[in-house]
């Protein structure tokens, strides 16, 4: 298995292009199964789990065409004429949960859907229970048969009027994407309003969706007999912006994030303008500068968006590792996120965990050290205390990183960091 080895301690300097999100591109690819057009996504990152979303998407009858690549991102036009097959199977939902996101638009155009439940994983038991409950509340019928979630309706889907108890991101998508094609109206109360949620909106009015109140915590969606193809670029990155703006900062370097929107970003912007950095919003990015700079801790606590995203929250940690004073960060998200704090203990981080909070107490110099992680941020989080560390770090379990950062390497390497895959 690849390993990525840093030699620790330059700051980093130069401009990083941010790619298309990947939790946008997700469920914008599995919104081509609602139609029997061309929906033609550009700006797609190259990454694993879009591969393996593309492979599902393929199981299911849809044919799938790439053209160009490169600096610009790539362009995937997606068809799906026909649902060949309802049967989302266990061999390729156990690799990425987000393939849960097939299952509102096969049941939506299909009347039936055969998705294999996503187990749970290293961030916490994750259920899918509220996609679940909201689907049947559209009339659906659901079993759960042989570690299958078999979903049924006679005719369509009926609007409802659903109330989700607590904000989930790919639970408000996948009944998004169901509704549009339902009878009647749904509304959405306490829906997400992450920004990939609004993407998604966006690209499905494109499509001909009625639906008001994008960006809100309530959706009000009336359903159509059909909806038709559209052109849609997927948004920029603000976890990967996000992430390489704390390169900046961890490494008291400056960074042009180009394509970076930041007003994705405020929860984000705000707590490294507050622990020291320089926050500029230019017209081609944002500008992260911390040369020169005392960066101090400051508390966070992860929430839903406009909140502060759990998907930073393992990369302010490793910053705040190397603060000085003291920051509390607390999870509020996910039971189960802070696997990286061991690793960074092992780098010689001060971090102590009370229940749902960690306390980082700053210390002076991070040191070099094998490590490994078992989810995407957390292994980003050993990537930005290697970049800061003394000596020499060795990230294992890359497959991790690959899933969700674009040519890692090449970009922190292009900003003068000491960076290589070690192939094995
Ligand atoms: C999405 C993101 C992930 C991010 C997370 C929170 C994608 C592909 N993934 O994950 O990167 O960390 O949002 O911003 O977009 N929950 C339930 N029952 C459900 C659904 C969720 O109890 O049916 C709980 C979850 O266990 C979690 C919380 O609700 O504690 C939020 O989860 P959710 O927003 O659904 O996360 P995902 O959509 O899986």
């Amino acid at each position: 298995m690849d390993s990525i080895r840093i030699r620790g301690g330059r700051p980093l300097k130069g401009t990083i292009p941010i790619s298309g999100a990947k939790n946008a591109a997700l469920p914008l690819m599995t919104a081509s199964l609602l139609t029997d057009g061309t929906l033609t996504l550009a700006n797609l990152p190259h990454l694993v789990d879009i591969t393996t979303m593309a492979n599902l998407l393929m199981s299911h009858g849809v044919a799938l065409h790439m053209n160009g690549g490169g600096k610009g991102g790539r362009v995937l036009e997606l068809r799906a004429r026909e649902i060949t097959n309802t049967t989302a199977h266990y061999d390729l939902v156990r690799k990425m949960r987000a393939s849960i996101l097939v299952l509102g638009p096969i049941l939506a155009r299909e009347g039936q859907a055969r998705v294999s439940l996503p187990g749970g994983c290293a961030i916490g038991a994750r259920p899918v229970d509220l996609h679940l409950k909201a689907l049947e509340q559209m009339g659906a019928t659901i079993a759960i048969d042989g570690g299958y979630v078999e979903a049924r309706v006679d005719g369509r889907l009926k609007g409802a009027h659903l109330v989700f108890p607590q904000v989930t991101v790919t639970g408000t998508e996948n009944i998004l994407m169901a509704a549009t094609l339902a009878d009647g109206e749904t509304i959405i109360d306490n829906a997400a309003r992450e920004p990939e949620v609004t993407d998604l909106a966006n690209c499905l009015l494109a499509m001909g969706a009625e639906i008001e109140g994008v960006g809100t915590p309530r959706l009000v969606v009336r359903g159509k007999e059909s909806l038709h193809g559209a052109s849609h670029s997927v948004l920029p990155d603000r976890i990967e912006a996000g992430s390489y703006a704390v390169a900046a900062a961890i490494t008291r370097g400056r960074l042009l994030l180009q394509h970076a929107d930041a007003s994705q970003m405020s929860a984000l912007t705000k707590v490294l303008a507050a622990a020291g950095a320089e926050i500029t919003v230019r017209d081609d990015g944002l500008l992260v500068d911390a040369e020169n700079r005392e960066i101090r801790g400051v508390d966070v606590m992860t929430e839903p968006h406009p909140g502060f995203p759990t998907d930073m929250q393992a990369q302010v940690m490793a910053l705040f590792a190397t603060a000085r004073g003291a920051a509390m960060v607390t999870e509020t998200i996910f039971e189960n996120r802070f696997m990286h704090v061991p690793e960074l203990k092992r780098m010689g981080a001060d971090i102590n965990i009370h229940n749902g909070s960690a306390i980082v107490r700053g210390v002076a110099r991070l040191s070099g050290a094998p490590v490994m992680a078992t989810d995407l941020r957390a292994s980003m989080s050993l990537v930005l205390a290697g970049l800061a560390a003394e000596g020499e770090t060795v990230v294992n379990r890359v497959y991790h990183l690959d899933r969700g950062y674009e040519r890692l390497e090449q970009k922190l390497a292009a900003c003068g960091a000491a960076i290589e895959r070690l192939r094995d």
